[in-house]
């Protein structure tokens, strides 16, 4: 293993890796870093080449010692997908979408849960609690089950029903909460101070975001290690944006990319914007998002514990933050299914109805190579479609279609 210590973006107080560690003292997430140095010396990026498509190809940045410690059920190297119709009729010809939809538990949060699951075994956890709109709780259940640790899961009792049946079949402690997930937080930091838990809450430990790292490492594999111009990103807690930047400079230190990274932007719903209303401001940090409500519930975080690495991450590679309707998002979401085949969460959907906001206003130029990141399946979401077939008879005649 690679990795050399943790570190304190805000304060760069460093700690040793190989113990249990959460937050900084002076109250920040911890980054896991590592000897590229080293790495550089030890791997080429031809060595993917004959490597399983799963997360662990990229094992040397990542922070798992024990290859029996690795919780591996597939997760990884899913598909970018060109967007071959729907790309020329908004404006962007060169339009591709990386589709989580098709990872175990079907979202991404499950390369979250891979390493950071993996790296709580390593480290002798025997129980974790986390807060969650659903996708996350969902993942690190089943995670935990293969792993042995005992999970304790709390979600809004509005979030999405599916989750909660993953969360249980899997054998979690479950609890619904009348609230956000913000109040989920505090109920689950009550019960880590009480009984010595292991608060698994979004970057109050360091390795979740090392899981979702890989999806950078992939896009600039996918891409021949040439990167797109633009990555569109649904933003919630921000950990998958954080970890895209984070892949990046790691690929750059490598030496396996160089050049202007991609723009990235946080895609947000008008219903909870607190990281857009910070970007228009110019803010280094977000406002608590008072009232928050959309329909992409994975992504209703009235403020995130690492908004200020989200923010430095726009900031740095001249990127952007949006805000989109619900109404919009539903829209997006129907256009995918329509031109493309793929059915995505209303999260994923967010990031079309951005893409098209930013052709329009010609903040992305048609000529750029753009990427949606889809976040999950629509498949988790039934109630986001309405479907009402006509019922026939058995002696019925279907008649002609409509032209
Ligand atoms: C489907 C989906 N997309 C996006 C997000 C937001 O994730 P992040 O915390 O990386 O911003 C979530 C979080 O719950 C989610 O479930
Ligand atoms: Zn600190």
């Amino acid at each position: 293993m690679y990795v050399s210590h943790l570190e304190c973006p805000k304060c760069r107080a460093t700690y040793a890796s190989e113990q249990i560690t959460q937050l900084c003292r002076c109250g920040a997430p911890l980054l896991v870093r590592y000897d590229l140095a080293r790495v550089k010396t030890v791997m080429n990026k031809e060595d993917l080449l004959t490597r399983p498509a799963d997360l662990w190809r990229y094992r040397e940045l990542l922070p798992v010692r024990q290859e029996r410690n690795r919780i591996c059920l597939g997760e990884g190297m899913t598909p970018l997908l060109a967007l071959k119709r729907l790309g020329p009729e908004v404006g962007l010809p060169r339009l591709f979408m990386k589709d989580e939809g098709i990872i175990p538990t079907g979202t991404f949060k499950a390369r979250g849960a891979a390493v950071g699951v993996s790296r709580a075994k390593e480290l002798g956890i025997e129980t974790l609690a986390m807060p969650t709109n659903g996708n996350a709780g969902a993942a690190w259940a089943v995670y935990c089950a293969a792993a042995g640790i005992k999970a304790v899961i709390v979600m809004p009792e509005d979030a999405p029903p599916i989750p909660r049946g993953e969360c249980a079949i899997a054998g979690a402690a479950l609890y619904l909460v009348d609230g956000l997930i913000s109040d989920a937080g505090k109920i689950v930091a009550r019960a880590v101070a009480e009984y010595g838990w292991f608060d698994a809450s979004t970057l109050k430990e360091p390795y979740r975001i090392e899981g979702k790292k890989t999806m950078g490492l992939e896009i600039a594999e996918q891409f021949g290690w040439q990167l797109p111009e633009v990555i569109l990103y649904p933003t919630g807690g921000g950990v998958g944006i954080i970890g895209i930047y984070k892949a990046l400079r790691e690929l750059e230190a490598l030496g396996w990319i160089s050049g202007k990274f991609p723009r990235l932007v946080a895609v947000q719903a008008t219903g909870c914007a607190p990281i857009v209303e910070a970007w228009q401001q110019k803010k280094s940090e977000s406002q608590f998002w008072a009232n928050a409500a959309t329909l992409a519930f994975g992504i209703t975080v009235p403020k995130a514990l690492g908004d200020f690495l989200v923010l430095d991450a726009i900031y740095k590679t001249d990127g952007c933050a949006v805000a989109v309707e619900d109404e919009d998002i539903l829209r997006a979401e129907a256009m995918l299914a329509s031109r493309e085949g793929t059915f995505v969460c209303p999260e994923g959907a967010a990031t079309l109805s951005a893409a098209i906001q930013l052709a329009e206003s010609g903040w992305i130029k048609p000529e750029e190579k753009v990427v949606l990141l889809n976040t999950g399946s629509g498949l988790k979401y039934p109630e986001t479609v309405v479907s009402r077939p006509p019922l026939l008879g058995p002696e019925d005649h279907l008649p002609p279609l409509g032209v």
